[in-house]
Parts: structure tokens; sequence; C-alpha cells
């Protein structure tokens, strides 16, 4: 079972790390847009996912009106969650945690943390993804989500509205959103930085 698992806005600071675990832990197609070339961590992806998390950084005042976080586990980094802002007052919600991870509960003890940011932000929260991604469905219906496929293997799901006290605007928030959060290491070395 995962331990103190907390979210905090993704910073300039901690878009390296967040790109260490990626690298190390998590295969392109799992964590970012595609880009052409060929596979595994070119130089080309690691560079377009610097660009896309730091053209975020700005959250919901900024071109994406995107909450980016970083995904702690015992403080440590372990992946990354986001509140995009949809049409009609919605936020699709996206997670996506690093292969060793994976199935101890980290997606599962995060979800209320993220719903609570939705929540301070007034958003209803929705989410995509395919009707082969199990992990995913479970997670989703585990908290209460209606889902619906179209068919094609698109599955989209509603979330239900939760009452929180996320502040998706301030700093530090996962301590208070978690209650037992430590913050990132800071200056978590990172080898594999571009
Ligand atoms: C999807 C993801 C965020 C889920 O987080 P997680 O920490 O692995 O999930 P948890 O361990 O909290 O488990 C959540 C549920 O999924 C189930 N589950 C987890 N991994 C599973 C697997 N490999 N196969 C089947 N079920 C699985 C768990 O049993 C649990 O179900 P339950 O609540 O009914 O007991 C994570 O696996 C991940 O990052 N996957 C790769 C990226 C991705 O697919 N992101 C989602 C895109 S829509």
């Amino acid at each position: 079972m995962a331990d103190e698992v907390a979210i905090t806005r993704l910073r300039e600071e901690t878009v390296t790390d967040l790109l260490a675990v990626a690298v190390e832990d998590a295969d392109p197609e799992d964590v970012m847009p595609p880009v052409a070339g060929p596979p595994g961590w070119t130089e080309a992806r690691r560079s377009a996912f610097l660009g896309h998390h730091r053209a975020r950084l700005s959250g919901l005042d900024g071109p994406h009106q995107e909450l980016g976080y970083l995904v702690l586990d015992d403080g440590e980094p372990v992946g990354a969650a986001r509140l995009a802002r949809q049409p009609h007052g919605r936020f699709e919600a996206g997670v996506w945690l690093g292969r060793s991870a994976r199935g101890r509960g980290i997606g599962s003890a995060l979800m209320p943390l993220l719903l609570a940011e939705a929540a301070a932000v007034g958003g209803d929260v929705v989410a995509a993804t395919t009707a082969g991604n199990v992990a995913a469905i479970a997670l989703l219906r585990r908290h209460g989500a209606r889902l619906a496929e179209d068919g094609a293997g698109a599955v989209h799901a509603e979330l239900p509205r939760r009452v929180g006290k996320g502040d998706p605007d301030g700093e530090g928030q996962a301590a208070r959103v978690a209650g037992s959060c430590r913050p990132p290491p800071a200056g978590r070395s990172s080898p594999l930085s571009p």
C-alpha cells in the first residue's frame, strides 16, 4: 500500500524531477502527447515533455488553462496529475504514475486530493480513457464515476462533485490537502535532465 500520498502544484524547480521519473520509469506514450521519431526517450521527446509542462505552469490564468501537479509518495515524485479546464465549467482529470508506483494504491489515494482541487475551483470533473485500461477504469469506478463507452473503445467518465478545500493557486497546498505530506526533496539530482 502507498504510504503518504500527496499532490503539489508543479513548478519550474520540479519540472526536471518529473522528467526524471518519466524517463526512468515510464514509456513516452503513457505520459505525453505523441512526438514523431524513433521510439523511446529521444532528445526531442525530453524537450517536448519539458515544454509541455512549462507551458502549463501558469495554471488557469495561462494559455492552456490547466493545473498541473506532481504526485508524491512519501515525499518522492512518482508521477503527475492534471486538471484541464473544459467548456461548460468542467475539468478533465488526468493521472500517470511511473511503472514502479502503479498498482500500489497511489492512484486511489490521490483521486480524492485531485477531486478536492477541482471542487476548490468549482468544476465538475470528467476523464477520458480507453476500455482496455483496466487500472484506470477500476480507479474511476472506485471513485464513483459514471462511465460511457463510445463503441470504438473510448471511455468517457463523469465524476461526482466533491466538497473540498484545495487551493489551486496556493503554494504547498499538498500538506493542507493531504494532511501528512512532505515537500519534494530540494534539488533532487536528475541525471536524465536534457
Ligand atoms: C491508471 C493509474 C493512474 C492507476 O493508479 P494505480 O495507483 O496504479 O491504481 P491503484 O493501485 O490505486 O488501483 C486502483 C484500482 O485499479 C486496480 N488495478 C490497478 N492496477 C491494475 C492492473 N494492472 N490490472 C487490473 N486492475 C488494476 C486496483 O485493483 C484498484 O481497483 P479496486 O479499487 O477495485 O481495488 C496508473 O496505473 C497509471 O499511471 N497507469 C499508466 C498511465 C495511465 O494509464 N493513466 C490513465 C490514463 S486515462
